[in-house]
This record gives structure tokens, sequence and C-alpha cells, in this order.
């Protein structure tokens, strides 16, 4: 019950778990397609780029980045915790001139403040996470879209912690890029990066299409500057997963037996019934740990549906705490970074997780613990008032 990697849905291991096939057979190739499509329901797009990067969640954000960042772009990066300061280290690394603006851990930004920022700084693009797992906190995008757009910037947004439990509207929002992974609300492992990737920004990534000398054919001329890595070269790799199948890494079949089958599993349930059953959870959660007499962290108007960050009582020892949940119950809840660290605990209701027994189990146990600990607590109040939400 963490904020991610949480405990895989069943029926995405037992497709793990199927026999390896060669990456040109005509049954590799249409699960391909096959899963193209069913992220472009998840990402809510129509762009026909959309596909796996493989590696996890971050290997999408660099794939992202590396490909549309050219040495001395500029960059605008709106920070709201760790995974802010993440797009900002990986830009820098692509050799961009960043420049970032901040809100205080527990926050979001007003869309005055970007549009603000993106008139000063006139970026090539805007990165921004949508859901930062570090404080729980979701950012509103549909303005900052129509600012990118008003603006002629890209907008690329990580949404690793938000993408299936929360709305996200990929094309309505205006979003150029988005990158996510499969361990949070798609309920499987980490280790596959979905992408979706809008026209105008494959026009950017195919300027610098530099096709890898020993598959090179006659029509792949070299032009733009040759985007810094090999693997995460997303103008080959579109080449890749298109119609030309240009070979280019070895898919990790495994990874897409497991990536097809998230998306399968939440289009067969349907995104906004998905977005709601963790509203739901989210919300018996939320109410069950203040009925237990705890304080949430952050402006919970913004927060993300799937985790909460609860406040650690006064004198008790955290890790202890969360040592006795898994030691004593088998549950694991999250500790937190940065300014947070030993400050909050973030509990996850996300993927498979997002379940009423979960979250009932989840605040029976924490009672237990925090009893243990000499907490003052309400007996009973977690799960009462989770019931509450769940009879309402
Ligand atoms: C919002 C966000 N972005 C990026 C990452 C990095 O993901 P990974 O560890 O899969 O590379 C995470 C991981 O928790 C995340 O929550």
């Amino acid at each position: 019950m963490g904020p991610g990697p949480i405990t895989a849905d069943p029926r995405v291991l037992r497709a793990m778990s199927a026999q390896l096939v060669g990456q040109f057979d005509p049954s590799m190739t249409a699960y391909m397609t096959e899963t193209m499509a069913l992220y472009r329901a998840v990402f809510r797009t129509t762009n026909q780029q959309t596909f796996l990067v493989d590696g996890t969640s971050r290997a999408g954000i660099e794939a992202a980045l590396v490909s549309l960042i050219e040495p001395g772009d500029r960059v605008l990066v709106p920070i709201f915790g760790r995974f802010g300061h993440l797009l900002v280290e990986i830009a820098e690394r692509c050799r961009a001139e960043v420049h970032t603006i901040e809100m205080p851990w527990g926050e979001v930004f007003e869309p005055e403040t970007v549009e603000r920022a993106v008139r000063a700084v006139s970026p090539k693009m805007l990165a921004t996470v949508h859901g930062d797992t570090s404080t729980t906190m979701c950012q509103p995008l549909a303005d900052i879209g129509r600012i990118c757009r008003d603006n002629d910037v890209l907008f690329y947004c990580d949404a690793t912690a938000s993408l299936g439990g929360n709305t996200f509207e990929l094309d309505a929002w205006g979003l150029d890029v988005a990158t996510a992974g499969l361990q949070k609300c798609l309920g499987g492992p980490s280790g596959s990066a979905p992408i979706s990737i809008s026209p105008r920004a494959v026009d950017v990534i195919n300027a610098r299409k530099n096709v890898e000398a020993g598959i090179r054919e006659h029509q792949d001329v070299a032009h733009g500057s040759r985007i810094a890595s090999n693997y995460f070269d997303l103008a080959m790799i579109m080449d890749y997963w298109g119609d030309r199948r240009l070979n280019h890494h070895t898919e990790a079949t495994t990874m897409l037996y497991a990536a097809r089958e998230c998306a399968r599993l939440l289009v067969a349930e349907g995104i906004d019934r998905a977005v709601e059953r963790h509203r739901r959870h989210g919300a018996a959660m939320l109410a069950g740990v203040r009925g237990l007499g705890l304080t949430v962290f952050g402006d919970v108007a913004h927060k993300m549906h799937n985790v909460v960050a609860v406040e650690i009582p006064t004198g008790l020892d955290g890790d202890a705490a969360r040592a006795a949940l898994l030691n004593d119950f088998g549950i694991e809840i999250g500790t937190s970074f940065g300014p947070l660290h030993g400050r909050v605990w973030r509990i996850g209701t996300m993927g498979h997780n997002a379940r009423k027994e979960a979250v009932l189990l989840t605040l029976a146990a924490l009672e237990q613990v925090l009893r243990a600990g000499n907490v003052p607590i309400t007996a009973g109040g977690g799960v009462g008032a989770a019931q509450e939400v769940y009879a309402s």
C-alpha cells in the first residue's frame, strides 16, 4: 500500500509468464500494434506515435527529453516536488538552458504563474510532472496546455504516478508528449514506459533523424543534430514500432506482455470507471486516516486520488511503525523524500490495491500499530470513516 511499486494485478503477472516470441514474429508485431492502440485509449489521444520505451518510467522521460532538446535549448520546469527536480536534472544532462519556477512541497501552480514564466523565458519546451508522488499533489494541466499553444512552446508531461487513476486528457489538454510507467495506477511492474507523441513533436524529433550505420538504407539521409542517446533515440524507435519495423533494440517481450495487459484491463474496465475507482478508494483512505485522528499533508484539494501523505505523529518512530506494519500485518506503506523525509508516510490506493478490503485492512492494521506506539487515536475511527465513504 505504498506510493508505487504496488502489488501487481495477478492477471498482469499471468500475462508475463507467456512464452517469448521473436520480435518480428507476426504475433509479436500484432501485439505491438495492438498495444499502441490500447495506450492511445489510456492517454486519450489520437497520436499515431504512442508506444513503449523499454525501461522504468525515467527511461520514458529521458527518451522524450534527449530526443526533443538540443544543447542550448531553453526549457522551463515548474517544480513542485522531487520529480520536477528530476526533470531539471535530465534536461541539464541534455545540455539545455534550464529555467525553473518552484512551489513549496504540498502546493501546485496557478496558471498565471506559469504564464508569466513562459512569457519571461520564452522556452522551446515546458516540462512538468502531472502527479508528483513525493508530495501527492496533482498539477492541473489544461490551462498550461493552452498557455504552451498560445506561446508556441512544446509541452511535455510526466504522468507516471497519475495515469489511469486520475483524469488525464492528452489531446484535450494540448500536451505534446507524455510518458508514464506501469507500477502505479496501471497495476503492473516497473520496467516499461508508455509514451505518446503529438505530430508536431514527431516533426521536431524526426528533424534530427540519423539512422544507425549498420541498418541504414538509401532513403536514410542523416540530418539535424544527432540525438545524444542511441537507446533513447525516439526517431529510430518510431521506425521500429511503425510500419517500417526498422530494427533497433531487442524488444523486452515480457514487459510488452505486461504493458499490454495493464492497458487491456484498464480499457476493459473503462478509463472513467478506473479513475472513479481510484477516487472512491482514495477518498475512503483519506477519510480513514483522518478518522484515526491523523493529519494529512498538503493541499488536499489538489491531491492525487491514489496516494495520501500522512503526518507521522509526534514522538512516534515512523520507520519502526512502518516495519511493524510490514512484519506483523504484511502491509507496506511508503516513507518519503527530501524535506518530507521523517515527516510523512505515503499510503497508496492504486492499481490492484484500489480495493475496499485493501483500504479497510490497512486502516485496521495502522490503528493497531499506532495504539502500540501510544499514539492517542479514535478507536475504530479509521475503518468507520472509510465505511461511511463506501456507504455514501
Ligand atoms: C512522478 C514520477 N516520475 C518518475 C518516477 C521515476 O520512475 P522510475 O523509478 O520507474 O524510473 C517516479 C517513480 O516513483 C514517479 O513517481
